[in-house]
Parts: structure tokens; sequence; C-alpha cells
């Protein structure tokens, strides 16, 4: 089937199968391979994208239930060849290690500021629960939200 669908503020029209996942069209058919999939069972959170703004696991949609959405995914973060500021927080916190996680991370995080704009550390660990990192490096990733969110609420 045809479907339409805006994918960083891109209009695309793309044929998909009815099983195709939202996470398989992104990295296979549009090459966006910043979104990251691990466990395809949603599990893990590497897989996480924005549809209409909120925080959504790439590998457990349907490219088909997405038609008509607008999708974000880490390539569309940056602006103007500048970083994002909750991306800007990750390196200045050394949020990540291996990195796998952190397209993951960071569009989650994204979407916990819009609607908590100031988060508790206590918080943003409640949120992360659906966020696996192997390396483990939570602390740092705690800490790199909080300073994104500062630097967000101050922009
Ligand atoms: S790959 Fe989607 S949640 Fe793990
Ligand atoms: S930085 Fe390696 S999985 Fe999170």
């Amino acid at each position: 089937m045809e479907i339409k669908l805006t994918v960083n503020a891109q209009l695309v029209t793309v044929e998909v199968e009815a099983n195709l996942l939202l996470s398989a069209l992104l990295r296979d058919r549009l090459r966006l391979t910043g979104t990251h999939v691990a466990c395809d069972t949603s599990q893990c959170g590497a897989c996480t994208v924005l549809v209409d703004g909120a925080s959504a696991k790439s590998c457990t949609l349907l490219a088909a239930e997405a038609a008509g959405s607008s999708v974000v995914t880490i390539e569309g973060l940056a602006a103007d060849g500048a970083l994002h500021p909750m991306q800007q927080a990750f390196h200045e916190q050394h949020g990540l290690q291996c990195g796998f996680c952190t397209p993951g991370m960071v569009m989650s995080a994204v979407d916990l500021v819009a609607v908590n704009p100031d988060p508790s550390e206590a918080e943003i660990r409640a949120w992360l629960k659906g966020n696996i990192c192997r390396c483990t490096g939570y602390q740092n990733i705690v800490k790199a939200i909080r300073a994104g969110a500062a630097a967000l609420r101050s922009a």
C-alpha cells in the first residue's frame, strides 16, 4: 500500500507492505540509521522516535500506522548545523559510552522535557524505564537530561 507521512519535516510517499515496521521503514528504506534496533520486542527503547510529538518505539509500530503522522528521528533534531540542546547536553555531560542507546535516550528525553520542562532526578529515572543502556551509564544520562532541560528552559 502507498502511505504518506512527514519524516523530519520532509513529506514522504512510500510503498509499504502491511507488516513493515516503522523502524524498518526508517532504517532500511529511508536510510535514517540513527534510529537503532536492538531488541525488536519493545524492551530497550533504542528505536525511540517522536510520532506527532510523543515518543514511540518504532519497532512496535507498523509503518502503515504512522501514515499521516509527523515523525522525527534523531537526524531531525539538529537545526542549521547546531546540535539540539539535548544532544549538546549529552555531549557535554558525557551521557554516553558506546552510544548505541543514545538516539533513543535523547528522543525520549526530548519528549519528557516537552511535558515536564523541569524534571527531577526521580522523574527522569522513572521516565527512562523503557530505555535500557547496556553500558549502564545512567548517572551521566540523568545529568545530561537535567542539563538539557535547563538549556531548553533558558533558550
Ligand atoms: S528495538 Fe525497539 S524497543 Fe528495542
Ligand atoms: S551508552 Fe552503550 S548502551 Fe548506552
